[in-house]
């Protein structure tokens, strides 16, 4: 091991942080230490040397000026659930959503792949927060890793630079994450979590929700432990803002596992007969929110990002108008395809066909995809033309409603209410479904997701359900609950709800309920909306989509409360009782 890489002078006045650079210095032995400002200067930079090395190739600047397009190695595209462990000292304070290993046998193993594996290359420290730098909400962290890559992302994704670095030494505390790309090798590649000791390392990938240790790492599986301590909510959640035409804004957290419609929730464009009677949408994030009770009793949330990292195949001007013109200049993207003249191109974005694949590779019709389907954009959220000015707030924005929701092909109808918090925590525990390419694996296999947090919660869901419950207390004035389904297809396998912009017909209805205006039918899922009870003017739907949208199908639901009954019974004793008693109260009524 070299001990003595070069030094560099720290720009910090705080101990805690230089020792544990030194550490890390003394461990990995890079040749310099960069430690970023997060200026334009250094970003420029940072560019050139990666188009210089060709980790960036230029896109057409013509039509996306200072957009560049990063070709990964082909074995490093989506996260990996099966190499991410959560190490408590416990194995079942991880639980069985998690995969866990014992915080020194992590550390060795761990330790060992970062031994001496940033020799000739430069090490950068980020300092960064999560959230609007000036917010109580924000918690900030650092982190050191070998990717000139990951610095771009992160400085799109997150407050990154001098003032989180004033931040931190106010605060003397930080989320410490390590990071190194190693060999791009997938039997080398750990992302390890502790959570007890505030602190992450991820070796072996340069994937985003892998390596830019800001998000997922320590926004969710990290950020849910501290927030179960601290009394607050890290979740898996867009948060977006719902103004009528009286101008009275609404704001509503929506969680829904990865690739199953965040981004775009956050960014519809109303349907046309709305637009015109003024109804607007503002965008407050896109992926991750934390919420804590205000002095009023509501919950108030922020977006700890500041970019969006978003799934490209399927955007469009149709789907998502919004995230297009954000896409347009000074944007990352990360293996999508190009066309002749070098713009960049995926699945679903028009007919064009593009001339080389996500790989490089000269695109043959008929031999698969040109763009991976978990191809990315990375880009700030400023850049958004729906961004909503709260975005910035440090107070955050009252949610009025929370949302679960997943893909579920059959029996899931598209909205129903819960009937008050407890209930609609065994909505949240209770989710399901189908995978998708957001992490490595088979896609389309129905799964238990509860909350959108199956790949993401840092502590055993057994208690994560306990402190859900747990807010439900005198003075909370909690928001209202539902589960809606965009995606219920129909028996030849095509979706039976237009979905994107007319979502917000479901939205409408959700205000309704919170305003005790809107309809619905009392059912033993939930209340549910006849068609009548929303806006449908202009949308044609079969019978077969009537039915089965708005439709309660008792039988299917019994044997579901089957499987969620089994679910829950794999927490063992741990399961808060008060969810086992709601399921049981619903069970019964499904059964009379
Ligand atoms: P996120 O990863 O949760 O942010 O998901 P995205 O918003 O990026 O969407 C993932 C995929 O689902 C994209 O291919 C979208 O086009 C598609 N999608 C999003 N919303 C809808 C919807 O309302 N209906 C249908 N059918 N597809 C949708
Ligand atoms: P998302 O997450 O798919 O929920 O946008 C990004 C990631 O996989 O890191
Ligand atoms: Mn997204």
């Amino acid at each position: 091991m070299n001990a003595n890489p070069i030094p560099s002078p720290s720009p910090s006045s705080l101990e805690a942080l230089n020792d544990w650079v030194a550490d890390v210095a003394a461990l990995t032995a890079p040749d310099r230490i960069h430690w970023c400002d997060g200026s334009d200067a250094e970003f420029d930079a940072l560019v050139a040397a990666m188009q210089a090395d060709g980790t960036l190739l230029p896109l057409n600047h013509d039509t996306h000026p200072g957009s560049w397009l990063h070709r990964s190695d082909p074995d490093d595209v989506a996260r990996v659930e099966h190499l991410t462990f959560v190490c408590h000292e416990k194995e079942e304070d991880a639980g069985p959503n998690n995969h866990w290993m014992a915080p020194a046998e992590a550390h060795a193993k761990i330790d060992a792949l970062f031994d001496g594996c940033m020799r000739g290359r430069t090490m950068y420290v980020i300092p960064y927060c999560m959230g609007p730098i000036d917010s109580p909400l924000s918690r900030c962290g650092v982190e050191i890793t070998d990717s000139p890559y990951v610095v771009a992302n992160m400085r799109l994704m997150t407050r990154m630079g001098a003032p989180a670095l004033a931040r931190i030494e106010r605060e003397g505390k930080f989320v410490r994450g390590l990071h190194s790309t190693g060999e791009l090798d997938p039997d080398r590649r750990y992302i390890m979590h502790f959570p007890d000791e505030l602190s992450i390392k991820s070796y072996g990938s340069g994937y985003g929700g892998n390596a830019l240790l800001g998000k997922k790492c320590h926004a969710l599986r990290i950020a849910s432990h501290q927030a179960r301590n601290e009394g607050w909510l890290a979740e898996h959640m867009l948060i977006v803002g719902i103004e009528n035409p009286q101008g009275e804004t609404h704001y509503i957290a929506a969680a829904f596992p990865s690739a199953c419609g965040k981004t775009n929730l956050s960014m519809l464009i109303p349907p046309d007969a709305y637009r015109e009677k003024g109804w607007k949408v503002w965008t407050v994030g896109d992926d991750i929110c934390w919420m804590r009770p205000g002095e009023d009793g509501r919950l108030y949330a922020i977006n700890p990002e500041a970019g969006y990292f978003g799934v490209a195949p399927g955007t469009s001007d149709k789907s998502n108008p919004n995230a297009l013109a954000s896409i347009q200049r000074d944007t990352i993207f990360t293996n999508v395809a190009v066309t002749d003249d070098n713009q960049p191109w995926w699945e679903g974005l028009d007919d064009r066909v593009p001339a080389k694949d996500w790989q490089g590779r000269d695109y043959v019709a008929g031999n698969g995809k040109a763009a991976h389907p978990n191809s990315r954009f990375t880009v700030s959220a400023k850049q958004c033309p729906s961004y909503s000015p709260q975005a910035e707030a440090a107070q955050g924005v009252p949610i009025s409603a929370i949302v679960f929701g997943g893909r579920r092909a059959s029996l899931v109808p598209l909205v129903f209410e819960a009937r008050d918090w407890t209930h609609g925590v065994l909505v949240g525990a209770s989710m399901g479904s189908e995978t998708t390419a957001a992490a490595t694996g088979q896609v389309g296999v129905m799964r238990r997701d509860p909350m959108a947090m199956k790949p993401f919660c840092g502590y055993n869901f057994a208690d994560y359900f306990g402190h859900w419950l747990s807010f439900d207390k005198p003075g909370a004035k909690l928001p209202k609950v539902f589960h809606v389904n965009w995606f219920r297809k129909g028996d030849e396998g095509d979706f039976l709800w237009p979905g994107f912009g007319d979502n917000l017909r479901v939205l409408e209805w959700m205000i309704g309920r919170v305003k005790g205006e809107a309809g619905a039918v009392d059912t033993p899922i939930g209340a549910l909306p006849r068609p009548e009870d929303l806006d449908l003017a202009g949308v044609e739907l079969t019978d077969e989509a009537r039915e089965k949208l708005f439709g309660f199908e008792p039988e299917g639901w019994k044997s579901e409360f089957d499987g969620i009954s089994e679910y829950l019974a794999g927490y063992g004793e741990r399961t808060p009782q008060a969810l086992l008693s709601e399921h049981a109260r619903i069970a019964k009524r499904l059964d009379g």
